[in-house]
């Protein structure tokens, strides 16, 4: 063997042990002990304190969908597959930060109360101190509890513990330590902090802190000074005016003035100017957004006008359709006969803003530890504008007078059949407006 040939096998072998290390080492380093509890830090801090109550951040280890999620699918196909033991204790490197480095793998269910409930705690947040690596994902902080609280002010006092600032607190990289995945596939099956490191808003330096934490007059503690304060606010898909808006949309006529036979061609553009990553962003194989037109002719009566093709690769996937999915839940749930469930749940012809995910055969899936590979990526990036056009020939019947056309874009959490199959509450597949527009044309005789 030639001497560069061991320097590469050593280098390879270094490599995969590095990548190893970046999730595995941490289990079952740190007790629960070395954490407080944010009841202790909510007797001073009593806004952030309910503020994060309120936030996901609070809740990642306890909300229904995602105890359904890690209960009935994952710890459940681990069960069954069991070289997914590790990725799945690793969901907990994000949802239960605390639990994971206690190596209290499986935790006990949110019913028993444990301390696996703390979630995203204030302390796990407040002792990170740094980052494994260059790219942040797979839970990769590094982690040091303690008296020293960390942030982003120099100099302050506090008679409960020291602070120190830390520049990570600043930045969204920082986010990146939960808010990328990579899959035991090698998928990127999260990437927020990528989409946003490679849009205009890093270019601009705005950090995710300043749509998600952002700063207003007020005290960050029972007794500090008036000072502009960081709100620990985390809202997102879970907040219905987070979302409302978040794309803007318009729509016009290519002709206003129309015979009654015409075929007429409807423009609508959409335009992301809220959000710092594309949408859908984070748990793209449980979202969608979908755009729905209709007309309304001069008599009253509707007409739902399906979406043009485009005709790029992948795009079945982003027109509504009857097809079955998600197959792969028969797995974990031991349905060896299992069919899937409707893939979308939304009206066939509308045109859907995703990305798909699909299973080691090639079927579109929600569980994410399954993704062998990603289809067509439809979603609209940070300030993106994409337009949509709607053909269509006008009904024999139609009323001679206006027409007025309708466009309404609406966001799903989770996509209505897989919530439906599963058991989630109502509210996680409820229907989300995000925007609506109108236009109209005239049609003669
Ligand atoms: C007895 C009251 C008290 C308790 C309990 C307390 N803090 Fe503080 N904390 C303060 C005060 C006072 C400050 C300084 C505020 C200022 O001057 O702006 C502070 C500042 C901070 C800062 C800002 C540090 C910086 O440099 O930006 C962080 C972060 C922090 N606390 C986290 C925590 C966490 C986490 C807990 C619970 C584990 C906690 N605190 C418990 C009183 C407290
Ligand atoms: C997901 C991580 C995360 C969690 C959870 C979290 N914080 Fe923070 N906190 C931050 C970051 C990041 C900053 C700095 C934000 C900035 O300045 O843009 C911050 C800032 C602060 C500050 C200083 C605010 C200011 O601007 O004066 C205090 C105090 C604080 N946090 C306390 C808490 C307490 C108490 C909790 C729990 C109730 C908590 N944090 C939960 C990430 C977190
Ligand atoms: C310019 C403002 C802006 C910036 C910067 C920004 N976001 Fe967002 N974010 C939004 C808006 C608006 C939404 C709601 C629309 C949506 O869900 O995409 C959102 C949604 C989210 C969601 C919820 C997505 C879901 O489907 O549940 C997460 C998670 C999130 N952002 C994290 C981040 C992280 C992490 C960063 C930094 C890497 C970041 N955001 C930067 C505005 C921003
Ligand atoms: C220790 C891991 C961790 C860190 C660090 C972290 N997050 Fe999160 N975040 C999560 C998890 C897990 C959830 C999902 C909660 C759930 O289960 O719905 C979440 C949820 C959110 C949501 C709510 C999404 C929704 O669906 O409504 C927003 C917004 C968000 N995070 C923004 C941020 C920002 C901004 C930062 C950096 C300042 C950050 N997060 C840092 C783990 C983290
Ligand atoms: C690298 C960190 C990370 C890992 C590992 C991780 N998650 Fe998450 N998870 C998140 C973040 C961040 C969000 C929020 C994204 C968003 O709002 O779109 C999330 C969202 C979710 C949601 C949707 C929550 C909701 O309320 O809509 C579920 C369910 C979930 N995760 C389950 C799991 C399971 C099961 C695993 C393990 C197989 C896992 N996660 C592994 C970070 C992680």
């Amino acid at each position: 063997m030639s001497r560069f040939k061991l320097l590469f096998i050593l280098l390879a072998l270094t490599a995969v042990f590095l990548y190893a290390a970046d999730d595995e080492d941490k289990k079952g380093t740190i007790p629960y002990s070395q954490f407080e509890k944010p009841e202790t830090c909510a007797s001073c801090h009593v806004d952030i304190y309910q503020q994060w109550t309120q936030a996901m951040m609070s809740q990642a280890y306890t909300h229904h969908w995602d105890e359904i999620e890690y209960f009935d699918l994952a710890v459940a196909h681990a069960e069954k597959v069991p070289e997914l033991k590790g990725p799945v204790d690793g969901c907990n490197g994000c949802h239960s930060p605390l639990a994971y480095l206690a190596g209290d793998v499986t935790p006990p269910r949110p019913s028993e109360n444990s301390r696996a409930n703390e979630s995203v705690s204030c302390d796990l947040c407040h002792t990170i101190t740094g980052i494994h690596g260059d790219v942040p994902f797979n839970f990769s902080y590094i982690v040091n509890p303690g008296r020293k609280k960390y942030g982003a002010k120099e100099g302050l006092v506090s008679p409960h513990h020291d602070t120190e600032f830390n520049k990570i607190f600043t930045q969204a990289e920082f986010c990146g330590n939960c808010h990328n995945e990579k899959n035991p596939y090698g998928i990127w099956v999260k990437s927020t902090q990528l989409e946003w490191k490679e849009g205009p808003y890093s270019e601009d330096g705005v950090p995710c802190h300043q749509c998600h934490m952002p700063k207003a007059l007020g005290r960050n503690a029972k007794m500090a000074k008036e000072d502009m304060v960081a709100q620990h606010l985390f809202n997102g898909a879970h907040d219905p005016g987070k979302l409302a808006g978040a794309i803007e949309l318009r729509m016009h006529p290519v002709e206003r003035e129309v015979e009654y036979d015409a075929v007429v061609e409807i423009k609508v553009q959409l335009f992301n100017g809220k959000a710092g990553h594309k949408i859908p962003t984070g748990s793209v194989e449980d979202r969608i957004m979908w755009l729905h037109v209709t007309a309304t002719d001069a008599d009253g009566k509707k007409y739902h006008i399906p979406v043009d093709k485009k005709g790029f690769e992948g795009e079945e996937y982003t027109i509504g359709s009857t097809e079955l999915a998600y197959k792969d839940m028969g797995v974990p749930k031991g349905l060896p006969d299992f069919k899937g469930v409707e893939r979308d749940g939304v009206p066939v012809g509308d045109r859907i803003f995703r990305m798909p995910y699909f299973d080691p055969e090639g079927v579109m899936t929600i569980m994410q530890w399954n993704t062998k590979t990603l289809g067509v990526d439809y979603r609209i990036g940070p300030r993106e504008t994409k337009i949509e056009t709607f053909t269509w020939q006008l009904p024999e019947n139609i009323a001679i007078g206006k027409v007025t056309f309708t466009a309404q874009l609406n966001y799903q959490k989770l996509v209505k059949p897989v919530a439906d199959f599963l058991g989630v509450p109502e509210e996680e597949s409820e229907i989300l407006p995000i925007n609506s527009a109108t236009t109209w044309i005239e049609v003669y005789d």
